[in-house]
Formats: structure tokens, sequence, C-alpha cells
């Protein structure tokens, strides 16, 4: 029997995860909401589902759901499904503050079901590459240097509004947080300075990470520089060896001093397996089947917007904080 999932959010991401899961066939797409009505009734159509009039139809119908809206929604429509007692695949940010994310947190410790959040880049081959060499010990990372930019917030018309969206850190960036500890560990202090360059809003930050390793990272992240490539870049450096990623088409690496740089290029892959969704969206129905844990739990978003929390903490006090205390760190 197939698992039916829901898609709360009609958009462009549910799209994304819609033609995957088309493609799984231990799931069944059965119930499409959205409050632009003719996003839904096409959605539902096109993988015979049905429109949903509410979220509350939604639910009803479907064993477990995809919610794919705006930032600003994220932890009322994860609670509700939660409180409902069905597994959630939330798209990312989490949530917005940390209030929010204990909220989730708690929602999905309390109902005990599947919750996986959507940072689907952990799965992207390029930092699969450089998880694999940091596991290995081939990497050990001693400094690094990272940038996320993005070209505009101008689309999707949202984007640009940090009431919606929660910040900019909260859009595109919010990878990085969750890939620095991913790949590097706890976070211990940041420092933080930042811009703003429209709205109001700040949109252009110089960003000092110390992991409880020692290791420190820095991260520069504008939000409208063009989509000039690479506008997503890793730098991890050991001793006499260095990892460079691409965006999500390449990593180089050199491991010693008089040898040869080597190129892996995952450029010819269908966008959906080089950024990682085809791989988050199996994991989270094996998850449903049982066979293995959700990958990026409730715990590692709450995680992340305790990190992004402490940034604009750190931006705004002008002083290296520590996590967790939130006291200016020594
Ligand atoms: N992981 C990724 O790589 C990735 C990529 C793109 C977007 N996202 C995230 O996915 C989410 C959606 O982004 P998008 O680009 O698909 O946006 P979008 O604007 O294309 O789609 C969002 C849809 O949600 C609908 N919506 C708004 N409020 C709703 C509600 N309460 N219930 C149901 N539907 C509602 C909107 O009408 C819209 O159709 C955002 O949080 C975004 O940050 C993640």
């Amino acid at each position: 029997m197939a698992f039916e999932v829901g898609l709360i959010g009609a958009g462009a991401v549910a799209g994304v995860h819609a033609e995957i899961l088309a493609h799984d066939s231990r799931v069944r797409i059965v119930s499409a909401f959205d409050p632009m009505a003719d996003r839904a009734e096409s959605m539902a159509d096109r993988y015979g589902a049905r429109a949903a009039k509410s979220v509350e139809e939604l639910l009803e119908h479907s064993q477990a759901v995809f919610i794919c809206t705006p930032n600003r929604t994220h932890v009322d429509l994860a609670c509700q499904a939660l409180a409902a007692g069905k597994p959630v695949f939330c798209e990312k940010p989490f949530a917005l503050d940390l209030e929010g994310a204990r909220k989730v947190r708690d929602a999905a410790r309390a109902a005990g079901v599947v919750f996986q959040l959507g940072h689907n880049r952990r799965f992207a081959p390029v930092y699969k590459v450089l998880k694999q060499a940091i596991d290995d010990g081939r990497l050990e990372p001693l400094s690094v240097h990272a940038k996320m930019n993005r070209g505009e917030l101008l689309n999707p018309p949202w984007v640009g509004d940090g009431k919606v969206t929660g910040g900019f850190l909260y859009e595109t960036p919010v990878h990085m947080f969750d890939l620095m500890r991913f790949f590097f560990g706890d976070v211990a202090w940041v420092e933080v300075a930042a811009r703003a360059h429209q709205n109001n809003e700040l949109d252009d930050f110089s960003i000092l990470l110390g992991f409880t390793s020692g290791l420190q990272a820095t991260m520069k992240t504008f939000a409208h520089a063009s989509w000039h490539f690479p506008f997503e870049r890793f730098e991890a450096y050991g001793r006499h060896s260095t990892y460079e990623t691409f965006e999500m088409e390449r990593i180089s690496f050199t491991e010693g001093l008089e040898t040869e740089t080597t190129t892996l290029d995952f450029g010819l892959r269908p966008r959906d397996h080089k950024w990682g969704y085809v791989e988050e969206d199996t994991l989270f129905v094996d998850a449903l089947e049982g066979k293995g844990d959700p990958p990026v739990t409730a715990e590692d978003g709450y995680r992340v917007v305790e990190l992004i929390e402490g940034c604009y903490a750190s931006a705004r006090t002008e002083k290296r904080l520590a996590l967790r205390s939130w006291q200016a760190a020594d």
C-alpha cells in the first residue's frame, strides 16, 4: 500500500517534490492545498489527487504531508500537522525565532512521528564528497571560508519581505548554517558585522564562527550580487590540503604539496539529483517505512535557528556572542 501524501502549498518547491514523489512507487500524492486555488487544482490534476479546500481537509485525507509554503507559515502548519499525528516533511527554514523553533521541536517530540527538515544540500553529491573526506580523515579541517550569495531578492515576490522570510539569513544562507554544523560540528560562538542595502533589512553579512572543536570559519553572504557563478562555495583547508566547491556543480581537492588536483564535476546530472532533492525525499519515504531515521531532524532545525539568532544578536550588539548562554564571549 502506497503512503498517501498531501502537499501544503503548491508553488515552485512543491512542484519539485511532487515530481520526485510521483516516481516513487511507495507514495501516492492524494491531496494539495493552496490559498491560490488554481495552483492547488493544477497540482492535483497533474497527479490525480484532490484539491483540498483547507489544511484540515488535506490532513483528513493524507497519511503524511509536505509543507512547501512561505517561511512565515512553517511553525503553525508543522504544529498543526504534528498535532494531527501526521509525519511531516517541512521545507526550510524550520522557524524564524527561538520561540517558534522550540514549539516545533516540542511538537515533533510529543507526536513521535517522522519529522524531516528540507536541508537538501546535505545530499548534493558535491557536499557528500566533502563530508566523506572529513569522516574518512582525509581532510582534517583547520580553517574554513565560505560564501553564499543570492542574485536578487525579487523572486518569488515574498522573498524580499523580511516579515515573510524572517530576514535574509533565514532564506538561502540558512542552508550554509546547516552545512557548517553538518561538516564541522557545534558552533560555540559567533561574531558578525552586517549592513542593509535595501528595504532597511540586513542583507550583507561578514560572519566569524568559532566551533567547539576550536576550528574557525568565515562566511560572507550578500543578497543582491547577481547570479554570478559560483554564488555558493566552501573552501576547507587542512594541513597542506584544500577542498573547494563550486555551487553544487563541482568539487576540486588537493591532498598534499606536490600532487595533482582532482576535480569531480556533477554538472551533467539532473538538477534534482545534484541539488540533493531526490535523495532527501527518498530518505523521508524510507523513514515512513521504518527503514532508518529521518536524516535532518527537528533538533538540527532548532540548532540552526539558534545559530542564526546568534548572528543577528551579534550584529545588533556588535559583540562576539557565545551561543546558548547569549553572553559576550571571551
Ligand atoms: N530547499 C530548497 O532548496 C528550497 C527551494 C525553494 C524554496 N524553498 C522553501 O520552500 C518554501 C516555498 O517556496 P517556493 O519557492 O515554493 O514559494 P512559492 O511562492 O513558489 O510557493 C509557495 C506557495 O505556498 C502557498 N501558500 C501560502 N500560504 C499558505 C498556507 N497557509 N497554506 C498552504 N499554502 C500556502 C502560496 O500561495 C504559494 O503557492 C519556502 O519556505 C522556501 O524557503 C526551499
